[in-house]
C-alpha cells in the first residue's frame, strides 16, 4: 500500500471539489490538497450540465423571490436557513466565476444574459449558451491549476473513508492504471464525488455517477438525508437518457402530446402565456411535467417511439438562427442520438431520473456528522432541494457550498497535530485486504450484468415517477436479495491495469446500498410530497411527514429510517400553485391583503 499525505482530502474533481480545492489553496497556501477523482476532471459530470446557474441578477428580481420559488419549488421541505444563505451568496459565486474567466452569455448591451428555467417567477439563469457545465468546470478547472498547493490524483478510484477516534482521516483509493492501493492521510476530508442517477435504467447521468461517495460516508455512519427524493427531468431523450436542458423551454420551447396538443394546461400548469412565455407550462416546475406525462402515458396520448412511449419538444418557431446560437448543442444532440434537427422537426423527449435531492447528511457549513468530514455538491443533502430540485440551483449550489466545504475542511486541517494515528495505517491496510480479497471469490455464476439489470429495473418500478406500497416493498426485497448477490460477484478479470471489472463489482456495491436508502426511505413516507408521488398516499401530510428522513447503514440488514426537523424561518407551508392558478391566488392575496410567497 501506497501512502499519501495531505492536511486535505478530496474525493472527486467536478464543480463542487474544484471550488473547494480553491477555496482552500486561496485561505491558506500551506495546506497541502489531495484532489482524487475517478475520471479527469474535465470528464467529472458537471461537464454535461446544459442550461445554467441560478442567481439574482436582473432588477426586476430579489433574493425573496429566489427564495420563494426555492422553497415552494422544494415542497417546503428546504431547509430554509441553508436557502437564505445559498441565495445569497449565489450572485457573488457567478460573478466570481466571471472574473475567473468563464464566458457567460450577453446581452446585446453587453450585459450578463439570463433565461427563465422551470418553477421560477423571474429568470435568473445565468447561461454558456447550452453548455454552461463544461464552461463552469472548465473555469474551476484552469483556476485551480494555479495552485501549487493542489495535487491531482486523476483516475483514482476512491473506496474507504477512514475514520480514526471518531475523526475522519483519511480515504482509500485504486489507482487504476495500476491497481496499486493508496492510503491518503489527511486531517479532514471533503467528499464531492456527485449523485447516483445509475441506480435507475434511464438517466442523463454519466456513467460515473454510481454514488461511491454516498456510500463511502453512509458506511462509516454518516446518515443519508431525504433518499426517497429522486428527480425526473421531464426531457431526456428516449433510449440513451442524454438531457435537453430545460433552457430548450426557457427559450420558447413547447411540449405537446400525439395530437399536437399542449397537454400540460390539463396539470395545473396552464393556461397557456401569449408570446413570448414567461411563466409555467412547459416552465412548470419538473416533477410537476414528469407526473404530466406518467398521466398522458396512462391515456395513451404518447408517441411511439423505438425506445418506448415519448412527448413532443417543438422548437421549429424558435428559427434556426436563435437554436443555433443558444441551443446548438441540443441541435447537435437530437440530430445525433434521435435523427431529429429541432429546426425542422419535434423531438420526442420523456422524463428520466437526473438528480437526487437527497445525500450525505450535512450542515449548513458542509459539516457531516462526523468531525473532519465534509461533503458538497450532489453527493450531499444540505437540504436547499427539498423534495424537488428547481432547475439551474444546482450549479450554484456545488460553488457556495464546495467553497464552504473547503473553507470548513482547511480550518479543521488547522487544527489537528501532525502525524499519522498507528489505526489510521491498519484500516488501510483492512481496506486494501477486502479489495484485494475480491480477486480471489469463486465463480458461482453471479455477474455485474445480471445482478445491475435486476437492481435498475426494480428502481424503476418501484421508486419511479408514482410509487405504490406493493411494488416499493417489491423492490425492497429484490435489492435486500441483490446485496446478499453481489457478495458472490467474482472478479474475473485478474489483471492490475484499469481493472474495469473491478470496479464494476464496487460501484455495484455501492449501488445497492444506495438504491437500499431510496426505497426504503420511500416506503416509510405515507404521503405524497413534490418528486415522491405516492398513488396509495395522495396528498402531503404535514403534520407527519414536514421532516426530513434519514437511512442509517446497519451494515446486512436494512437501513433504519428516523426522522430530522426541516428548518422553517419564514415561509409557512402553503399549496404549490403554478401558471393561472398561481396568478388567481395571486390577485385574490392582493384584493383580501394575504397569501404572497407561495406561487411560482
Ligand atoms: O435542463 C438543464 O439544463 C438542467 C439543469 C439542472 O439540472 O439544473
Amino acid at each position: 500500500m501506497e501512502i499519501v499525505s495531505a492536511d486535505v482530502a478530496i474525493v472527486g474533481a467536478g464543480g463542487a471539489g474544484l471550488r473547494a480545492a480553491i477555496a482552500i489553496a486561496q485561505s491558506d497556501p500551506s495546506l497541502k490538497v489531495a484532489l482524487i477523482s475517478k475520471v479527469y476532471p474535465m470528464r467529472s459530470h458537471t461537464v454535461a450540465a446544459e442550461g445554467g446557474a441560478a442567481g439574482v441578477i436582473r432588477a426586476e428580481d430579489s433574493l425573496e423571490h429566489h427564495f420563494n420559488d426555492t422553497v415552494s419549488g422544494g415542497d417546503w421541505l428546504t431547509d430554509q436557513d441553508a436557502v437564505e444563505l445559498f441565495i445569497e451568496d449565489a450572485p457573488r459565486q457567478l460573478t466570481q466565476l466571471e472574473h475567473w474567466g468563464c464566458p457567460w452569455s450577453r446581452t446585446p448591451e453587453g450585459r450578463v444574459n439570463t433565461r427563465p428555467f422551470g418553477g421560477m417567477k423571474i429568470e435568473r439563469t445565468w447561461f454558456a449558451a447550452d453548455k454552461s457545465g463544461f464552461h463552469i468546470l472548465h473555469t474551476l478547472f484552469q483556476t485551480s491549476i494555479q495552485f501549487e498547493s493542489i495535487e491531482r490524483y486523476d483516475e483514482f478510484y476512491a473506496t474507504d473513508l477512514i475514520v480514526e477516534d471518531g475523526h475522519c482521516r483519511g480515504v482509500v483509493a485504486i489507482e487504476m492504471r495500476s491497481g496499486r492501493v493508496f492510503l491518503f492521510h489527511a486531517k479532514s476530508v471533503i467528499v464531492a464525488s456527485g449523485g447516483a442517477g445509475r441506480i435507475f435504467p434511464f438517466t442523463t447521468n454519466g456513467a460515473i455517477k454510481t454514488g461511491d461517495g454516498m456510500a463511502m460516508a453512509y458506511r462509516i455512519g454518516v446518515p443519508l438525508k431525504d433518499m426517497e427524493f429522486v428527480q425526473y427531468h421531464p426531457t431526456g431523450l428516449p433510449g440513451t437518457g442524454i438531457l435537453l436542458t430545460e433552457g430548450c423551454r426557457g427559450e420558447g420551447g413547447i411540449m405537446v402530446n400525439k395530437d399536437g396538443y399542449r397537454y400540460l394546461q390539463d396539470y395545473g400548469l396552464g393556461p397557456p402565456d401569449p408570446w413570448p412565455r414567461k411563466k409555467a407550462m412547459e416552465l412548470g416546475p419538473r416533477d410537476r411535467l414528469s407526473q404530466a406525462f406518467w398521466h398522458e402515458q396512462q391515456k395513451g396520448n404518447c408517441v411511439s417511439t423505438t425506445y418506448g412511449d415519448a412527448v413532443l419538444l417543438d422548437m421549429r418557431h424558435l428559427g434556426e438562427k436563435k437554436i443555433n446560437e443558444r441551443l446548438p448543442f441540443v441541435r447537435d444532440l437530437a440530430s445525433s442520438y434521435m435523427g431529429k434537427d429541432p429546426v425542422h422537426e419535434p423531438v420526442p423527449v420523456r422524463p428520466v431520473v437526473h438528480y437526487m435531492m437527497g445525500g450525505i447528511h450535512t450542515n449548513i457549513d458542509a459539516a457531516t456528522p462526523i468531525p473532519g468530514l465534509f461533503a458538497a455538491g450532489e453527493c450531499a443533502c444540505v437540504s436547499i432541494n427539498g423534495a424537488n430540485r428547481l432547475g439551474s440551483n444546482s450549479l450554484t449550489e456545488l460553488l457556495v457550498f464546495g467553497q464552504r466545504a473547503g473553507l470548513g475542511a482547511a480550518e479543521v486541517a488547522r487544527q489537528v497535530a501532525d502525524g499519522t494515528p498507528a489505526g489510521v495505517e491498519t484500516q488501510g491496510r483492512e481496506a486494501e485486504a477486502r479489495i484485494l480479497g475480491l480477486f480471489d471469490r469463486e465463480d458461482v455464476g453471479e455477474s455485474v450484468a445480471g445482478v445491475r439489470n435486476a437492481m435498475t429495473a426494480s428502481m424503476e418500478e418501484g421508486a419511479g415517477i408514482y410509487r405504490t406500497e406493493e411494488a416499493m416493498q417489491a423492490t425492497c426485497d429484490l435489492i435486500g436479495q441483490l446485496r446478499e448477490r453481489v457478495a458472490k460477484v467474482p472478479v474475473k478479470d485478474k489483471s492490475k491495469v484499469f481493472n474495469t471489472d473491478l470496479m464494476g463489482v464496487l460501484e455495484l456495491e455501492a449501488m445497492l446500498d444506495i438504491s437500499q436508502t431510496v426505497v426504503h426511505s420511500a416506503i416509510v413516507r405515507k404521503e405524497s410530497r413534490g418528486s415522491h408521488q405516492r398513488l396509495d398516499f395522495e396528498k402531503r401530510d404535514d403534520e407527519a411527514f414536514l421532516k426530513h428522513s434519514l437511512a442509517t447503514y446497519r451494515g446486512a440488514d436494512v437501513p433504519e429510517i428516523s426522522y430530522c426537523d426541516v428548518v422553517i424561518t419564514k415561509s409557512q407551508p402553503a399549496e404549490r400553485l403554478y401558471g393561472g392558478a398561481a396568478e388567481a391566488a395571486a390577485k385574490e392575496a392582493k384584493e383580501g391583503g394575504s397569501g404572497e410567497g407561495k406561487a411560482a
